[in-house]
């Protein structure tokens, strides 16, 4: 089936992507389509553990990053896949731009290492890598996620980082969503709910995704 539709929602933490997944995956299941929510890392039994381990266990950055990929490699394969080729809506709670800019431009991790990782991890049968068809990045200022996570839960190893870490996890984004302006949409994150939620509709209404009525 050709009307698979593959979204990951990215940004640093406290930028408040999570909330707005609901609002989009309810607009696509308006339109009568099937809609699988997942999270990376994440959306598998195994991938699952993984995170736990990644999130709250001490390791060196190249661990960090094997594993956030295996994790990605399992929910390829049982999840995503299987679901873009029933034809399905596809919403990913971050992907591989979040290796690139956690990994590699919070830790400082090798980012040809992850190139190579990510040829490895997302090459699809035919050629050519498993990529989102939108990915939608939510840009928040580190000094005001700073704010909204000193509100949060226990932090994990990623939140509890100082201000530097995340300035330099947005810059990576920053530069991701520069060198590829077709797949990326910037959502400015500084905002009411409401007005970030509309954003992010039209957003997929401009790019085709959604008819204007599903706004
Ligand atoms: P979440 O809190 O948005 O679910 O994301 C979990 C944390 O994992 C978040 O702090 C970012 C981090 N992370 C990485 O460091 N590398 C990755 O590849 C992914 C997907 C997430």
């Amino acid at each position: 089936m050709q009307n698979s539709i593959f979204i990951s929602f990215e940004g640093i933490d406290g930028a408040g992507k999570s909330s707005h997944i609901q609002a989009v995956a309810n607009a696509f299941r308006s339109q009568g389509k099937t809609v699988v929510q997942t999270r990376e890392p994440g959306g598998t039994a195994l991938a699952e553990k993984l995170r736990d381990l990644v999130l709250h266990d001490a390791m060196d950055p190249l661990c960090e990053a094997l594993l956030v990929f295996a994790a990605r490699r399992d929910h390829l394969q049982q999840v995503i896949e299987p679901a873009l080729a029933r034809g399905d809506i596809v919403l990913c709670d971050r992907f591989t731009d979040a290796t690139f800019a956690y990994q590699g431009g919070g830790r400082g991790f090798d980012l040809q290492v992850l190139t190579q990782l990510e040829q490895w991890v997302q090459a699809l049968p035919a050629g050519g890598l498993r990529q989102p068809l939108l990915t939608l990045w939510f840009e928040l200022d580190p000094s005001v996620a700073a704010q909204r996570l000193a509100q949060a839960r226990v932090p994990d190893r990623f939140e509890s980082q100082p201000q530097a870490f995340f300035r330099q996890v947005h810059d990576a984004y920053a530069a991701r969503a520069q060198a590829d302006t077709k797949r990326f949409a910037r959502i400015a994150a500084d905002a009411t709910m409401e007005s970030v939620r509309h954003a992010v509709l039209t957003t997929l209404h401009d790019r085709g995704l959604l008819p204007a009525e599903a706004k």
